[in-house]
């Protein structure tokens, strides 16, 4: 399943992020792909806004990941662009984190294929010839498919 839209303004990356943090549910795991400023960092602050998280939302490019709680759920903000090379998802204990409640947002999942748990969304935002910003959202797995479908609902109403 697919869902797609441009993301024309900032605030059209907010409303999204609102009704995406409707949808996700303990135990999703949700990756971000597109160049340097496509607004993967923004989408996922938005959405943590979203789900009641205040003060400033750091992006995780240095940290390479951010954690936070709500409803004792952990929410784990990676970014794996500074990454050389895919075992460094082991060497830094990542797979740990994907245990009891947890959702994660991992920008630049693909510098570490093949490593992450399951996948349930992918989250594509790409420059088209007009400098817009296109999401595609695709989801990957069962529990990726209700959550989208949910989302898909919600936007069209
Ligand atoms: N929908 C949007 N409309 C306009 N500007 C945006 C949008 N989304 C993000 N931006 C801007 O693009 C820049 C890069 O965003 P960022 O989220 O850091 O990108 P990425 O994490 O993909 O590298 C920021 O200045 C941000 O404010
Ligand atoms: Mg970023």
């Amino acid at each position: 399943m697919k869902y797609s839209c441009k993301l024309t303004t900032l605030s059209v990356t907010q409303q999204l992020a609102v009704a995406i943090a409707k949808v996700i549910r303990p135990n999703l795991v949700l990756s971000l792909n597109g160049t340097l400023g496509a607004g993967k960092t923004t989408l996922v602050r938005e959405i943590l806004h979203a789900l009641n998280i205040v003060g400033n939302i750091k992006s995780p490019t240095f940290t390479l990941v951010e954690p936070y709680t709500v409803a004792n759920c952990n929410i784990y903000h990676f970014d794996l662009y500074r990454f050389s090379e895919p075992e460094e998802w082991f060497d830094l204990g990542f797979d740990e984190y994907f245990s009891g409640e947890f959702i994660a947002f991992i920008e630049w999942a693909e510098k570490a294929t093949g490593l992450i748990p399951q996948l349930d969304w992918r989250i594509d935002i790409e420059f088209n010839e007009f400098n817009e910003r296109l999401l595609t959202i695709r989801s990957l797995t069962v529990m990726g498919e209700e959550c989208l479908t949910a989302l898909i609902k919600n936007v069209e109403n």
